[in-house]
């Protein structure tokens, strides 16, 4: 029954979101008056709430989907053609806007919204936001690629420069906090990190095929470092991705759904890393994100366990009165769409002990295993899978107006569309969960094959890049019992914590010294201690630190100190 119901929406509502959605774009745009050429307005509500402004994050993933689409069309359409290029042209105007957040090298790439007329926007709000650059260019490379398959090596190389600089904002500030993409909290978020880490390892292939080496190898080091991170967030004890690091709630949120579908790479398979859609982890995730909207919100009454709902952000959420929200019920939708694909095209589907629960719902007493196609375990769950996630278009179905418009959300109580009217993202939301509907998929972007190295605890081991080696020397006369050790501001050292300090040798008394590797080209500072072996007392060199420069990658140095009385 949802399933024909699905059908129908979609053709109703296909054609509607992107005239929508295009409606939204300068300088054209029907409700997009005032803005710059390529300029998203979010959406044209100006008050309660006015969202007459322009969002990088907004902005980048629905020029993703025009991108997207216009890669994939046999019928290349000139004026979104058109539409792309300005879009190109405005991001670098806009990197180059002085505002609250800093100027194009202070960290001004990292604010997240301006004006539409390509101005600062001056008031207060959450940021630096840091996925915007990470987003914008996905969406660069990814028509960039494009045009390089098509020897428009020319072209791409104009674009580069406004790519380089969003890449290196991110290598360099990945691991720096910022505000979440609901713009409340300052912490570390999942949805940001994946970001970071897609947009990294796509820039460095990118950077390669310049023949840019060193930028290549600088990429996917802090790919590989922000992958190790991604992995962080999962609590394993309620098998959930917690989405923020700070901000106090549960962490359930569709910021985690998002970045699923939004790191979707076909050629991954159901790899838990990177934490694909039909992913163990992902799907149990999936779970308990619906499920914490079940009792939340009035119109989800009524529905079984395992029956589709309307879903929000994040079940904590109060932002005009917390209520369910278009994208997020769509991005529910397009996980599984994205799932179903996958299991399609590798012919079985895996359910792990992490997992379980998520299938539990459709066959109360199927079992973890290996489940190949036209068995019936397989039938029955892929079927049954299908139909849920029409669920989730038919309730978005439910709650459009019939001129199709969506807003950003529609009230809990009685499903009527709520906050700002034709959110662009909505518009976008609805486009991809479609052609995931569809069975069609993203191209790659690299996501394949990758892996983690991780420690006897399991914890995930970072990659510190090019090292150098030190010999460190100390000349100092100590008592029996005695022991000289370094530390400093680097993890070989230590980090200032005398408990992971290194020890130094006296074979050639009154100097103590040691060899080691740290990163190559990196200023760090540091101290000399004495441990009394004994007593355990730790005795500090005085001040100032050492400060020292190691050398560049493969070089060796050796530094004799004197010790600071
Ligand atoms: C406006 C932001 O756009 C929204 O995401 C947030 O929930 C509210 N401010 C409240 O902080
Ligand atoms: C509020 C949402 O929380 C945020 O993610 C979005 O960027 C803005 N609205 C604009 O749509």
């Amino acid at each position: 029954m949802l399933s024909s119901s699905a059908n129908d929406y979609i053709q109703r509502e296909g054609p509607l979101a992107r005239t929508g959605l295009l409606a939204n774009i300068g300088p054209k745009g029907s409700q997009a008056s005032g803005a710059e050429p390529g300029i998203v307005v979010a959406s044209p509500s100006t008050s309660n709430p006015n969202y007459l402004y322009s969002w990088t994050r907004d902005s980048a993933l629905v020029f993703k989907t025009i991108v997207d689409y216009y890669i994939s069309s046999s019928h290349k359409n000139v004026s979104l053609r058109i539409l792309i290029d300005d879009y190109a042209h405005a991001q670098t105007q806009l990197q180059e806007v002085d505002n609250p957040s800093g100027n194009i090298t202070t960290g001004g790439l990292g604010e997240p919204k301006f004006n539409i007329d390509l101005t600062a926007f001056e008031g207060s709000w959450g940021r630096p936001q840091r996925d915007g650059p990470a987003l914008r260019a996905i969406t660069l490379i990814t028509y960039v690629n494009w045009l390089l398959d098509n020897s428009n090596t020319s072209h791409a190389n104009t674009l580069w420069p406004t790519i380089q600089l969003d890449l290196d904002y991110v290598a360099n500030d990945w691991n720096k906090t910022g505000f979440d993409l609901w713009e409340e909290i300052s912490s570390s978020s999942f949805w940001t990190t994946a970001s970071q880490h897609r947009a990294l390892r796509q820039g460095a292939a990118l950077a390669k095929n310049l023949g840019k080496e060193d930028l290549n190898e600088k990429y996917n080091i802090q790919a590989d470092n922000a992958l190790c991170f991604l992995q962080s967030y999962w609590n394993p004890d309620a098998s959930y991705v917690t989405s923020n690091t700070g901000g106090g709630r549960s962490g359930i949120d569709a910021n985690s759904v998002l970045a699923s579908i939004h790191t979707f790479d076909p050629s991954a398979g159901c790899d838990a890393i990177t934490f694909q859609p039909c992913s163990d982890k992902a799907l149990s995730n999936l779970k308990v994100y619906v499920d914490s909207f079940r009792s939340i919100y009035a119109i989800n009454q009524g529905f079984a366990e395992n029956e589709a709902v309307a879903t929000g952000r994040y079940p904590e959420d109060v932002y005009m009165g917390g209520n369910p929200w278009y994208l997020a019920t769509f991005a529910v939708a397009e996980q599984l769409y994205e799932s179903l694909s996958v299991w399609e095209a590798q012919g079985s589907l895996q359910i792990t002990s992490i997992s379980l629960p998520f299938f539990q719902q459709f066959s109360s007493d199927v079992q973890t295993g290996d489940y190949k196609s036209n068995t019936e375990t397989y039938d029955k769950l892929t079927s049954e899978i299908r139909a849920f996630a029409d669920g989730f278009i038919a309730i978005n179905s439910r709650y459009t107006p019939d001129n199709g418009s969506l807003a950003e959300q529609y009230m809990k109580d009685d499903g009527k569309p709520t906050s700002a009217r034709d959110l662009t993202w909505s518009y976008a939301s609805a486009i991809t969960a479609f052609l995931a509907h569809d069975g069609i998929v993203a191209s790659p972007w690299g996501a394949q094959g990758l892996q983690i190295q991780t420690d006897s605890d399991g914890h995930c081991i970072a990659n510190p890049g090019p090292m150098s080696e030190i010999v460190f020397k100390v000349e100092k006369d100590t008592v029996y019992g005695e022991n000289v050790f370094i530390t400093g501001s680097i993890g070989q050292l230590g980090n200032w914590d005398p408990a992971h300090a290194v020890k130094l040798d006296p074979k050639s008394y009154p100097y103590w010294s040691v060899e080691m590797e740290v990163p190559a080209s990196i200023s760090f500072s540091y101290k000399y201690i004495i441990q009394d072996q004994n007593s355990g007392s730790i005795t500090w060199e005085n001040d100032p630190n050492h400060e020292l420069q190691s050398s560049s990658e493969g070089k060796s140095m050796v530094v004799t100190d004197t010790w600071h009385n």
